[in-house]
C-alpha cells in the first residue's frame, strides 16, 4: 500500500508518499517528504493572505508532486507523448477552469510520465483557508480523475492528532497502540481545543476558544512589540532570553491569566492581546528589556491557563495520554511545562518532534493510513470546508 498526501491548508504546500509496511501495527516507511513554505512572502504582509496563499499553492503544487514522486521512485517518464483521452481532458479543463497555469502543468504531468504505482491519495479538506484548501483538493481529484486512484478526505486537526503519536522505529514510523480515552490539546495558528478521543475516529470537542486561537495571540502579542511573522518562534526566543537572565517582570507589566478559574474547559485569549496593547501604550517607545518582559509574562500566562486547563481535561476525562499537536506545540516553554504536569500527574504525553509540529504532509498521509486500517472507503466529492470540525470527519 502506497498511499500519496496533499496539504494546502494554509501557507505550506505540502506532499507526501509513503508505503505502509506488512504486520498487525500500522507502520510505514517515509518514501518522500516535500514541505514548501510560503512564511517569508507573508511575513511581508504581516500574516497570510488567502488568495495569495491560494496562488502560491497552485504555482507550486504539480511540481511538488512531480518531485516527491521521483523522489520516491515512481516517476516513469513516457518516451512517446501519450495523449489524455478526450473525456478526462474536459473533466480536468472543468475542475481547473479557475486555474489556468495549474491546469497546464497537470496536462504535461499527465501526458509526460506514465500512472505512478500509487494506491490511494489522501487530502487536506479542512479546516483551514478554503481558497487554499481547493487548490490541494482540485489537484487530489485531477489525479484521481486521470489515474484513477481513491481519495480519502482528511481533517487536519486530525492530522496534528495523529502526528504527534508517531514513533520513529528503525527508519520507519508507527502509529502505536494507545490505551482509550486520550485527550489531546490542539493548539494552533487557527485552533485551540482541548479533545476527547474514546477510540480512533471519533472525537469530542470539550474545550475550546471563544474568540483567538493560542497561535494567533502570539502572533498579535508580536506584531504589538514589532516581531516578524510568524510570532510565535519570536515571541519564544525573547521569552527564552529573559529567562536565562534571571528577568523579574515589572508589576504593571503582569498579565492576567484569562478563565483558569472559570471552572470549564474553555478559552478566552483576545484579553490577554488587549491587556498587552494596554501595558505598550503605556510604555512606549517600548525598550529591548520590556519587550523581553512582556514576551515572558506572555508566554506564562498562555502556558498557565494551557496546564490549568489540561490538567482538569485530564481529571475529567480518566484519559492515560495526553496529545498534543499543532505549530504551538513547538513552543519549548510550553513542552517543558506539560512535560512537568505528565510527571506529576501520572500520564503519558505525546508531543511531535518539532518537525512534525508545524504543517506538514506526512501528517495527512499517516491519518489517510489510518483511516484505511479503519477500514473507511475512499470519498468521491470532496468539498473544501473552512470549519470542518473533527467531531465530523
Ligand atoms: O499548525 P500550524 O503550523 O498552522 C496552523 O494550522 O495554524 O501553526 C502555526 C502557528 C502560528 O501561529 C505560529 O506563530 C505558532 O504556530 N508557532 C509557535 C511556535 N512555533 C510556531 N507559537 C509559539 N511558540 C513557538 N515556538
Ligand atoms: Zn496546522
Amino acid at each position: 500500500m502506497i498511499l500519496l498526501s496533499i496539504e494546502t491548508s494554509c501557507d505550506e504546500t505540502a506532499v507526501s508518499i509513503i508505503k505502509r509496511v506488512r504486520g498487525k501495527h500500522i507502520r510505514f516507511e517515509t518514501l518522500s517528504h516535500k514541505v514548501l513554505s510560503q512564511v517569508d512572502l507573508h511575513a511581508q504582509y504581516g500574516g497570510v493572505f488567502p488568495a495569495l496563499a491560494k496562488r502560491e499553492h497552485a504555482k507550486a503544487l504539480t511540481q511538488l508532486i512531480a518531485e516527491a514522486l521521483r523522489e520516491a521512485e515512481l516517476l516513469i517518464e513516457r518516451t512517446h507523448t501519450h495523449h489524455i483521452p478526450h473525456s478526462e481532458r474536459k473533466k480536468l479543463e472543468t475542475l481547473l477552469v479557475r486555474e489556468p497555469e495549474m491546469l497546464t502543468a497537470m496536462k504535461v504531468l499527465f501526458e509526460g510520465i506514465q500512472k505512478p504505482a500509487i494506491d490511494a491519495i489522501a487530502v487536506t479538506m479542512g479546516p483551514g483557508l478554503e481558497p487554499a484548501l481547493w487548490v490541494g483538493i482540485n489537484g487530489a481529484i485531477a489525479l484521481h480523475t486521470v489515474w484513477d486512484i481513491p481519495l480519502y478526505p482528511i481533517n487536519h486537526m486530525e492530522g496534528h492528532i495523529v502526528a504527534s503519536v508517531l514513533s520513529h522505529k528503525e527508519g520507519t514510523y508507527e502509529i502505536p497502540q494507545l490505551t482509550f480515552p486520550a485527550c489531546a490539546l490542539l493548539i494552533s495558528g487557527g485552533h485551540t481545543e482541548i479533545v476527547r478521543i474514546s477510540k480512533w475516529r471519533s472525537y469530542k470537542v470539550i474545550g475550546k476558544t471563544k474568540d483567538d486561537a493560542v497561535g494567533e495571540a502570539f502572533d498579535k502579542v508580536a506584531r504589538l512589540l514589532d516581531l516578524p511573522y510568524p510570532g510565535g518562534p519570536e515571541i519564544s526566543r525573547l521569552a527564552e532570553h529573559a529567562r536565562n537572565e534571571g528577568l523579574v517582570v515589572d508589576e504593571d507589566l503582569r498579565l492576567p491569566r484569562p478563565m483558569i478559574h472559570s471552572g470549564d474547559l474553555h478559552f478566552s485569549l483576545s484579553g490577554l492581546k488587549t491587556a498587552v496593547l494596554t501595558r505598550v501604550n503605556k510604555r512606549k517607545p517600548l525598550d529591548e528589556k520590556t519587550k523581553k518582559m512582556i514576551a515572558l509574562e506572555f508566554e506564562n500566562a498562555v502556558t498557565d491557563v494551557l496546564v490549568a486547563k489540561v490538567k482538569q481535561a485530564m481529571y475529567e476525562t480518566r484519559a492515560h495520554s495526553l496529545i498534543v499537536g499543532g505549530g504551538v506545540s513547538a513552543n519549548t516553554h510550553i513542552r517543558f511545562a506539560l512535560k512537568e504536569l505528565a510527571d506529576s500527574e501520572n500520564f503519558t504525553l505525546f508531543i511531535p518532534d518539532r518537525a512534525l509540529s508545524t504543517d506538514n504532509g506526512l501528517m495527512i498521509a499517516s491519518t489517510g493510513l489510518l483511516h484505511i486500517a479503519c477500514e473507511e472507503k475512499p470519498k468521491v466529492k470532496l468539498i473544501a470546508n473552512g470549519s470542518w470540525s473533527i467531531e465530523d470527519c
